[in-house]
């Protein structure tokens, strides 16, 4: 990786961080990117706070000690179970997930009502809501665990999926939560089914996509943090170099990545984290 170009970790447990990393090469292409997808342990939405935050460790100090000077927790269950030991055990600065998407959540909303969604871990954690709360908001959450493994079977358009996310924000949006004016998706996985999701909503209804308010934190902390790397303009137009690490299969990675990310996927390499 270049040493004058600031190099930024980015963190999922699997393939769904890719659209952060998405948004990311968007708004911040001045930077180089080491991806860590722990797609040997995945799901992290159903598992344990012990459970995730140790792997998240792990995955930080990997990207840590490759180089990475800032560490994108992708992964919303990461983040809401365990951003603060991520940063504790961190020797750079950690921008999660929820923070980001809460503001932007905060500044949509007028009438201050917002239903998120996310994966039970996410949920459970409550740490949205209170995330919500702390800006004067109130929020409903709503575990949606089967719209992870229907993105992931490729079913952004399916009329199962459809069928699926009708029941769940049909319960989200009820009971007091019917006029809440803002959708926000805080799971790697439900950028894909944006559109999906937009026509099933409540037609007053904004989504809110918390890769994309992530990415705009990221832009604005990548040129606080690290002011003097990005020297020549030559080097801040070059291309981001990608590198990609990932613990289970190289090929899946590559095959189901793509889709996330929205283009082709070289060089991952295989990791083998020891328990
Ligand atoms: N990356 C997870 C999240 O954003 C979804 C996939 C998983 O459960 O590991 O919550």
């Amino acid at each position: 990786m270049s040493s004058r170009r600031p190099t930024i970790g980015v963190f999922d447990s699997g393939f769904g961080g890719l659209t952060v990393l998405k948004a990311l090469l968007e708004l911040v292409p001045d930077a180089d990117y080491l991806y860590f997808g722990d797609t040997a342990r995945l799901p992290y939405g159903s598992k344990s706070v012990e459970t995730v935050a140790r792997y998240a460790v792990e995955a930080a100090h990997y990207l840590e000690s490759h180089g990475a000077q800032l560490l994108v927790i992708a992964c919303n269950t990461a983040t809401a179970l365990a951003l603060d030991r991520i940063t504790a055990a961190a020797h750079v600065p950690v921008i999660g997930v929820v923070e980001p998407g809460a503001e932007a959540a905060s500044s949509v909303s007028k009438n201050k009502k917002i239903v998120v969604i996310g994966t039970e871990a996410t949920v459970g954690s409550q740490a949205y809501r209170k995330a919500l709360e702390a800006r004067g908001l109130h929020a409903r959450e709503k575990a949606c665990p089967l719209l992870v493994p229907l993105v992931e079977e490729g079913w952004v358009e399916h009329p199962v999926t459809e069928q699926v996310a009708r029941i769940y924000l049909g319960e989200a949006f009820s009971d007091g939560f019917g006029e809440a004016d803002v959708l926000l998706l805080g799971c790697t996985h439900y950028p894909l089914l944006k559109p999906l999701l937009q026509r099933v909503a409540p037609s007053h209804v904004n989504i809110v996509d918390s890769a994309e308010s992530t990415a705009r934190a990221v832009a604005v902390r990548a040129t606080e943090l690290l002011p003097k790397q990005t020297s020549t303009s030559e080097e801040r137009r070059a291309t981001p170099r990608l590198k990609f690490f990932a613990t289970d299969s190289v090929e899946k990675f590559r095959r189901l990545g793509e889709r996330f990310l929205g283009h082709s996927i070289d060089s991952v390499e295989h990791v083998d984290l020891k328990e």
